[in-house]
This record gives C-alpha cells, structure tokens and sequence, in this order.
C-alpha cells in the first residue's frame, strides 16, 4: 500500500530511526546548557536545506533565511520573563494570562546581521535596533571593530544580538565587549543566530556563561579558512550580493 512505501522516501528527522538519519540533519550537541539549539522539525530541516544548497538562488535565499529567522527571534522571546497578566474575554470571562514587561533592542553584527533585523521587526513593533560593524579579516579570520552606535539607555534594556554565522566566536565575543562596556548586564543579552560551528558555540558559551544562544543548528566544524562546514558559504554574499 501507500502508506508501506512512503517511511522508506520520507527523509525528515522524524522520519528515521537515530541510526538512520543522514548525519547533516541532526544538529551537534553542545555542553553548555546557555546554548539553546531550535527544535529539530522537518520544517526546519528542510528550510536549512534550502539555504545550505549552492543552487538556491538570491530571492530564495532570502525567503528561506527569513522564515529561519522568524523561528529563531519566537524562541529567542520566549527567555524574556513575563507577569501575570488577566484580561476578560468579549464573551465575559476572565483569562488569566501573562504578558511581557520591560524595554528590548535589537542589535545587529554587520552587515549579516542586519538580514535579521526584518524579523525581529515583524515580532517586535518599531523595536529600537543598534549596530555593531565587526569584519572578519579574509586572511586571518580576526574580528575587527569598525563601528558602534547604539541605543543611549541600552544598559537598562534587554538586547537581542543578531548574527546568522558563529564561526570561531570572534565576532560574537568581540560585539558582547561592545555591549559589556556600554553597562549591559551579560544575562541581558540573547544571541540569535542561525548556524554555529561546534567550537565557536562551545567558546563563546563557556566565556558568556550568562549570555544565551538561541540557534537553528551547530554544524559539524570549520574548514581551514574557518568557514563553517558544511555550513552555506558567506552568508552577507547570498543575502546582499551574489
Ligand atoms: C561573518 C558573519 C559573522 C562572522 C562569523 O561576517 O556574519 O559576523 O563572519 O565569523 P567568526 O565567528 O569567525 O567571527 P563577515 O566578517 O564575513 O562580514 P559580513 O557580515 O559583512 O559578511
Ligand atoms: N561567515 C560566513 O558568512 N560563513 C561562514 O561559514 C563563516 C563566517
């Protein structure tokens, strides 16, 4: 029948047995609990599939990325602490709910984190966002620091730092320094980020214990050139300019 012949074609992480599943599907794991790795749906395996394929074109690209990244600022929401919050229903009833209190921002690592800012945006209405302008050098992969410009009373909000690509941790190291010395506390601030390399994830946790990682996947490593592998390439080109 149908049904006896669909298991074997389907190919989604819910699909296999653990020993079956191709390895590029399953996310690394990492040790350190303030890293918080997306729920490994089909959807989610197949949007990542999308942007990973060298194939996929610029508009692609950007569509998938965008709905990635609508998953990753939802989740990334759900560490803000919430209060008690009782609103009546139209039909009279009472429902005891919660809501959000407290400023946000958004900050993003240029220029590929700015690809996240829409995102956020689309959750958080007229969300105030700063930015950082870290470049990694091509030859060294060393983070360099450009640029900031962020909002005056950020030491009292909680920020979202935006960056898709967490390859040795350089950067995200380096735009946490920036936040730190602007008075934001280290437990204030969540990294959002689409795809992490295992030590760049692990590095970066263990120097912010305080600091929380949302991401959608930790690949398997880096290559020689520090890209992440098997990663998507350069992110800002697929997204900006190729
Ligand atoms: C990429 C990426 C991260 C960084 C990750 O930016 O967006 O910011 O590299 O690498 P790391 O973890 O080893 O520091 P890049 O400097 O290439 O600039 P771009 O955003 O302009 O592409
Ligand atoms: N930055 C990217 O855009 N991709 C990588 O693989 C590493 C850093």
């Amino acid at each position: 029948s149908t049904l006896e012949k669909t298991p074997s074609r389907a190919v989604g992480p819910t699909y296999r047995s653990e020993d079956e599943k191709p390895t590029a599907t399953v996310s690394t794991e990492v040790p350190q609990s303030n890293v918080h790795i997306l729920p490994q749906s089909s959807q989610l395996i197949a949007l990542l599939s999308k942007i990973r394929d060298k194939d996929t074109d610029r508009a692609d690209f950007i569509f998938y990325s965008n709905r990635i990244i609508r998953l990753l600022v939802e989740e990334g929401l759900n560490h803000l602490p919430t209060v008690e919050h009782s609103i009546t229903t139209p039909v009279g009833h009472t429902y005891s709910g919660v809501k959000f209190e407290g400023k946000i921002c958004g900050v993003s690592i240029m220029r590929a984190g700015e690809a996240m800012e829409q995102g956020l945006r689309d959750c958080c209405r007229s969300v105030r966002i700063g930015k950082i302008l870290i470049q990694r050098d091509e030859e060294t992969a060393k983070p360099k620091l450009f640029y900031d410009k962020l909002p005056e009373d950020i030491a009292s909000r909680w920020v979202l730092l935006l960056d898709p690509m967490l390859a040795t941790g350089g950067s995200a190291l380096m735009a946490v320094e920036v936040l730190k010395s602007k008075g934001v506390p280290e437990d204030h601030i969540l990294f959002l980020n689409l795809i992490a390399s295992p030590e760049g994830a692990s590095n970066f946790a263990e120097r912010f214990p305080n600091v929380r990682v949302v991401t959608a996947f930790v690949d398997q490593g880096l290559d020689e050139k520090n890209y992440i592998v098997p990663g998507l390439g350069d992110f800002g080109d697929r997204f900006y300019t190729m």
